[in-house]
């Protein structure tokens, strides 16, 4: 008796001490893991974790820091290695295909059709929720990497024209020095070095981006006009402040809204921090596309993968995902979060000058065919290529290699890791 005790008290622990809540509340309870921290995407959060509480759908809540997701990752394996999957798990891109590979993933065809998801949700998102035509993810939201997020005072102050290509960017960036506040708000993690390569390669060129992270193409990869974005990388590295090493890129983004840097390049995630702050588009701040990549767009789409659980717990789960497609919810969600919606019939109104331009952006992108998954943010390739691109990025970045070291490192990795 003693021994069947303590194996259940052990059981207990790995089910993270919820094991009793959730056997009484197990049909209108849901368990979300995921890394929205930071204010303004701990904000949006709150905007789902209300919309199902006032569906009688309480919520136990699994936040791991890190952006990008990484740390996420990493917890969501240990916990699945366990038996002990979450009901919902954010999740972006290749991931979410890699754990409906593993058969981890439930099936949520019958309120795709009931809803009729095939027809609002754009293909592009489709790919990453679906498997083997199977629903197995609900899409939150379109975030784009490529952004750029600037103190308007400063901006100003340097003659308020924004840059249109890599010159002007260099010029702007000088004036800020000159201004006596850090050109660049970066925080030096690799996945945050990894969105500005996003934009750096996508300023040289559309066709550029796609050999390089979609086609994987070695020549590409490993050729003169890499050696170009990574040149600019080391550019750009010169305008980060000394502190740079290791700050959360949410800290970088106060860095501008507080006027003591000039300019943040990051997803529109950023966004959700100004706003957070009281900040007003075209007043406060400016957003604008990476120079020399208006036009194009490097998306990534925050989804929840729904976990195969118990019976007995389905139905909260199939009623988290309606509520996540629901059109108001989209609205309401995206208008705090920065991105954009993830259906294609939510009307702009309620979206600031930054959210409606960002919405009509994927919008011609798609139809011009410039639209691409992010390498960063985990919608080019699976992560074994993502991380092996990471660790070549962060090293040239902090000056462990030098361009040209870096492109024959970046074509020998990806091609390990492929
Ligand atoms: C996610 C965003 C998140 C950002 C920073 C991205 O990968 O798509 O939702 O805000 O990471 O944490």
């Amino acid at each position: 008796m003693r021994k069947f005790l303590t194996t259940t008290a052990v059981a207990a622990i790995m089910m993270g001490g919820m094991a009793g809540a959730s056997a009484v509340h197990a049909a209108e309870s849901v368990e979300v893991l995921h890394w929205w921290t930071s204010g303004g995407e701990a904000a949006a959060l709150d905007v789902l974790k209300k919309d199902l509480e006032s569906k009688s759908i309480s919520w136990t809540d699994m936040p791991v820091a890190g952006g990008g997701g990484t740390e996420a990752m990493t917890v969501l394996r240990a916990r699945v290695t366990s038996g002990n999957a979450p009901t919902a798990v954010q999740m972006l891109g290749f991931d979410i295909l890699d754990w409906a590979k593993e058969g981890a993933l439930g099936n949520l065809d019958e309120i795709a059709a009931k809803e009729g998801w095939d027809k609002v949700i754009p293909t592009a998102l489709q790919q990453f929720s679906k498997y083997d035509g199977h629903w197995i993810a609900a899409p939150v939201n379109v975030h784009s990497t490529n952004w750029m997020w600037i103190n308007k005072a400063a901006l100003d102050k340097a003659g308020g024209k924004e840059p249109a290509n890599w010159d002007e960017l260099v010029a702007l960036l000088d004036n800020f020095k000159a201004q006596g506040i850090t050109p660049v708000a970066h925080g030096g993690q690799p996945w945050q070095d990894a969105t500005i390569f996003d934009a750096v390669v996508l300023s040289l060129g559309t066709d550029f981006y796609k050999k390089a992270f979609i086609d994987l193409d070695p020549a590409t990869l490993g050729g003169a006009e890499m050696k170009t974005a990574f040149d600019r990388m080391t550019k750009l590295r010169s305008y980060v402040d000394d502190n740079f090493s290791g700050r959360d890129w949410n800290l970088a983004s106060a860095m501008v809204i507080e006027g003591k840097a000039g300019v943040q390049f990051m997803g529109d995630w950023a966004k959700g921090e100004f706003v957070k702050a009281n900040k007003v588009p075209g007043t406060d701040f400016i957003c604008m596309r990476f120079p020399g990549t208006q036009g194009s767009v490097t998306f990534n789409s925050d989804q929840f993968a729904m976990f195969k659980v118990a019976d007995d717990k389905v139905p909260a789960q199939l009623q988290m995902a309606a509520a996540i497609e629901n059109p108001a919810f989209q609205s309401a969600f995206n208008v705090v979060k920065g991105s954009a919606p993830a259906r294609t019939d939510v009307s702009d109104e309620a979206f600031d000058a930054c959210g409606k331009k960002a919405i009509k952006d994927l919008a011609d992108a798609n139809t011009a065919g410039t639209l691409y998954g992010s390498m960063a943010h985990g919608h080019a390739n699976p992560a074994s290529v993502k991380n092996a691109i990471y660790d070549v990025v962060t090293r040239q970045f902090n000056g462990e290699l030098t361009s040209e070291e870096a492109v024959t490192e970046l074509a020998a990795a990806v091609e390990a890791a492929k």
